[in-house]
């Protein structure tokens, strides 16, 4: 199911000319889709949540409180790794019984502030961690349940800087060192150890990988078990994938194997409260980045497409090299290959390099797609560019403005 198709050679969402919105509310501007948000929703449900397998929304992949809330209405948990999140998770209705901390350098005052708000869980990844975190908890009189980090060397077969699970990545702590703290645990009176998490990565779509993770985790708690510890819970982390070149597939054509691995994590590890905390595959495919041409240049090599969107709205082409398709919003004949460039003052600053796309001119529109994961918080106001709004498509059809567009004024507001 796609809500984002062409009518009429033009590209719409939900019946709506996406021409339509970029005029009416200006460029850079993200453009989201309730509908295909609301069908993710319904199928990791059914695929994870049927299955005794909770779902913790990653909400680092995006954050805009209307997001945030309608994750909260399908009963999912939230997955926070900062203060500034916990904040956010808060203010979108989450209770402390909904929320799990990960994060691999929780500093102190997030620590209480999460120890305050009585968050359901603790993801420690290192010795530091823990000693800092039994020290809050027996100041603030509390006793969090705390997951052991754990990190498999599992090779997740996904992108080398969004790869976590390898023992040379800086995430989590080694088999033998988590098993050493379980052994130990008396040491931290003000900790409840329950139980075990991993996240081997992003980006992944094949089923493999996770299907690893859960045999390695058998072997593993297992021993743990053997060696006394009494656990309860397993948080399998997230990391599904999606379709960056064929941005409006339905969730379950990109991915088709969640409810295989559901079945397979809750047939081995079904004695465990089990966890996943996805985040791209809920929200990527739900948005587009809309951007206009200001121009096109010519050298001997090359054409340029100088958009108004640049890397401080989507940063993912020119930190990963990351392909997102580009989209002429209309129709028209013709074909051109192109680098597509936003204004920024970086040679980095490119959204494609070499591309083919078909013919546009001068304020043509160009929707990028896959742009509601890792798109909008992973935004900057480098060259003093503000942030783009956030417009939102409901499932009545009607527009509503989830965010606003910075304004210059706002650049001013912390200055003192
Ligand atoms: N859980 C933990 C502990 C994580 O570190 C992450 C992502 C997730 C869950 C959610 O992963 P997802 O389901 O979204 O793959 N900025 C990069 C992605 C960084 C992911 C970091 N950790 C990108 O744009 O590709």
């Amino acid at each position: 199911m796609t809500d984002f198709r062409f009518q009429a050679d033009s590209l719409t969402c939900s019946g709506i000319p996406l021409d339509q919105i970029g005029n009416q509310y200006g460029t850079p501007v993200f453009i989201y889709s309730a509908q295909v948000l609301e069908r993710n929703i319904s199928v990791l449900k059914s695929a994870f949540e049927t299955r005794g397998i909770h779902v913790s929304y990653a909400m680092k992949a995006n954050s805009n409180i209307a997001i945030l809330e309608m994750m909260q209405r399908a009963g999912f948990g939230v997955d926070i790794v900062s203060g500034g999140e916990l904040y956010l998770a808060q203010a979108a209705g989450f209770e402390g019984n909904d929320i799990s901390f990960a994060g691999m350098g929780k500093t102190r005052r997030e620590m209480e502030a999460a120890l305050e708000a009585n968050v359901a869980q603790f993801n420690v990844e290192s010795a530091f961690e823990l000693e800092m975190l039994n020290e809050a908890a027996t100041k603030s009189g509390k006793r969090p349940e705390i997951l052991l980090r754990l990190n498999p060397d599992i090779d997740a077969q996904t992108h080398p800087k969004i790869t976590t699970g390898l023992r040379e990545n800086k995430f989590g702590m080694p088999p033998e060192e988590v098993f050493q703290h379980f052994v130990d645990r008396e040491k931290y009176p003000s900790l409840d150890f329950t139980g075990i998490h991993c996240h081997i990565g992003s980006q992944i779509l094949k089923p493999l990988p996770f299907m690893d993770l859960v045999d390695y985790l058998v072997n593993y708690t297992g021993n743990l078990g053997k060696a006394g510890a009494r656990l309860t819970k397993v948080d399998l982390g997230g990391g599904f994938g999606v379709d960056y070149k064929t941005p409006f597939r339905d969730i379950l054509e990109t991915t088709p194997f969640l409810g295989e691995i559901a079945e397979y994590a809750s047939e081995k590890l079904g004695h465990y409260q089990l966890y996943i905390q996805p985040g791209r595959v809920l929200v990527a495919n739900t948005a587009i980045l809309l951007t206009q041409v200001i121009g096109l240049k010519h050298n001997d090599l090359k054409t340029f497409i100088v958009v108004d969107g640049a890397m401080t709205d989507m940063l993912r082409p020119s930190l990963y090299g990351a392909y997102h398709a580009l989209i002429p919003t209309r129709k028209r004949s013709g074909k051109m290959t192109v680098d597509v460039v936003g204004p920024v003052c970086e040679t980095g600053d490119y959204f494609a390099h070499d591309r083919e796309i078909s013919t546009v001119l001068p304020n043509d529109f160009i929707a990028l797609g896959s742009a509601g994961a890792y798109g909008y918080v992973m935004a900057s106001t480098y060259n003093a560019r503000p942030f783009a709004p956030e417009i939102l498509i409901q499932t009545d059809g009607t527009v509503k403005t989830i965010r606003k567009r910075q304004t210059y004024a706002d650049f001013l507001a912390l200055n003192s």
